[in-house]
């Protein structure tokens, strides 16, 4: 595993060398990846992890009285316990789940659908993605809720103001991304949580922007929920996390029914497996599970504070690079660290999927679409950005590639 010498600065060369995928080339040129908000490249003891434990390990959790179960289930518990720590939460309100999108269909599902009444409200903001939003609808429409939004101002920062209006009865409960996946706007999480408690409602975290990018504390954000996806931190895919306070878990019905969540099942009624295993029907991603915990270790051996700093100043050379290369509108917050490493722009009127495909021949592979933001695409004005994203494994001098793909692509299109 990477190991770091300087605590300054992240030697990103060693980094790159624990990321195959990262040698790979594109036709004549060198992969520039910048699609990490998508999802995140995975690093060589990550994958060894997950290959260990099917060459060695695999059993199915919880039930087996054979040493290989025993094995797998301690694997799983284990990765609970860490992911606890990486969160700075309290174990027993990890429960596991495919991604942050699952996380945050259980609470709605869950908490909002069963446990809040018709006329009760729901706060979002315009900026949510739609794992962040559908979730949400679904469920006012099934218990007759409210829902309100916190709008976008032209900075890409929220309306706070608005929010204060918002954050007090009939509402209970506000759900809100930590960094939105296209302006990178890293919101006041903590601020919000604070409004929302002073009025009696509860805070979910999407934070699968941010627990891969930053330090976050559970403890010290003092939210409800908090659901992020493993495979944007280095994980493998089909493995996330909800975090919940436990208390809140106990008062939840479970979100599927199956085996491992029951206590006894009679044929007509079954009672539910204490906390957080009455949220995890069915056999679980074991593997990936073991995945995530070895990402937590290989983010915390690199520093996440340190990641942290090398993506701020990838993003200021990123936004300068934009500036120079000219006759572009980026959208977000224009400085950091009042954002992160996710940048969305378009260049002229050149469509954004055609932009995307000349980079592409550039060999640099970024996003063009609407990024499951239809709403915040409408407040912007635009179909569709293209969106550069950065991570830990990423160089100056792939933003300078960038930045000279860009030139091609305006001389392609003329603009
Ligand atoms: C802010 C945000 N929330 C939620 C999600 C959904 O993540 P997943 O598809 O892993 O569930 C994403 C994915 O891009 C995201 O950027």
């Amino acid at each position: 595993m990477t190991a770091i010498t300087d605590p300054a600065t992240l030697d990103v060369d060693r980094v790159r060398a624990d990321f195959p995928v990262l040698a790979r080339r594109i036709g004549e040129r060198p992969l520039v990846y910048l699609d990490s908000a998508a999802t995140s490249q995975k690093p060589l003891p990550v994958l060894d992890a997950v290959e260990r434990y099917y060459w060695y390990s695999n059993a199915n959790v919880h039930r087996g009285v054979h040493t290989l179960g025993t094995e797998a289930t301690e694997l799983f518990e284990n990765a609970r316990r860490r992911i606890a720590a990486f969160i700075d939460a309290p174990e027993d309100g990890v429960v596991f789940v495919r991604n942050a999108t699952e996380g945050i269909n259980l609470v709605a599902a869950s908490y909002a659908r069963e446990l809040l009444s018709p006329g009760d409200r729901i706060v979002l903001t315009e900026m949510e993605h739609h794992s962040n939003l559908v979730p949400w609808q679904l469920a006012a429409e099934h218990a007759g809720l409210e829902l309100a939004y916190i709008g976008v101002r032209d900075d890409g920062t929220l309306d706070l103001e608005r929010a204060a209006e918002l954050l007090r009865p009939p509402t209970r409960l506000l759900s809100i991304a930590h960094q939105s996946n296209v302006l990178g706007t890293i919101n006041p999480v903590r601020q919000l949580v604070e409004m929302a408690h002073e009025h009696g409602a509860v805070v979910c975290v999407d934070a699968a922007q941010s627990v891969p990018h930053m330090p976050v504390s559970v403890r010290s954000l003092d939210c409800d929920f908090l659901a992020f996806s493993g495979h944007k931190m280095c994980a493998p895919m089909g493995i996330g996390v909800l975090w919940a306070r436990p208390e809140l878990l106990e008062r939840m019905p479970p979100f599927l029914g199956g085996g491992s969540m029951i206590l006894r099942v009679d044929l007509d009624h079954s009672t539910w497996n204490s906390v957080p295993h009455k949220f995890e029907a069915g056999t679980p991603d074991v593997a990936s599970a073991a995945g995530l915990a070895v990402a937590c270790d290989y983010l915390d051996a690199v520093g996440r504070d340190r990641i942290h700093a090398h993506e701020l100043s990838l993003t200021r050379h990123l936004l300068d690079v934009l500036d120079e290369v000219g006759g572009l509108s980026v959208y977000g917050p224009g400085s950091v660290p009042e954002r992160g490493g996710a940048v969305s722009f378009n260049v002229a009127d050149v469509h954004p999927h055609d932009v995307g495909t000349i980079l592409d021949r550039e060999g640099v592979a970024v996003r063009a679409g609407h990024h499951c933001c239809q709403p915040l695409m409408r407040r912007l004005d635009v179909d569709a950005t293209v969106r550069a994203s950065m991570y830990l494994y990423n160089t100056h001098a792939e933003i300078d590639a960038l930045g000279a793909a860009l030139h091609e692509v305006k001389r392609v299109f003329r603009v």
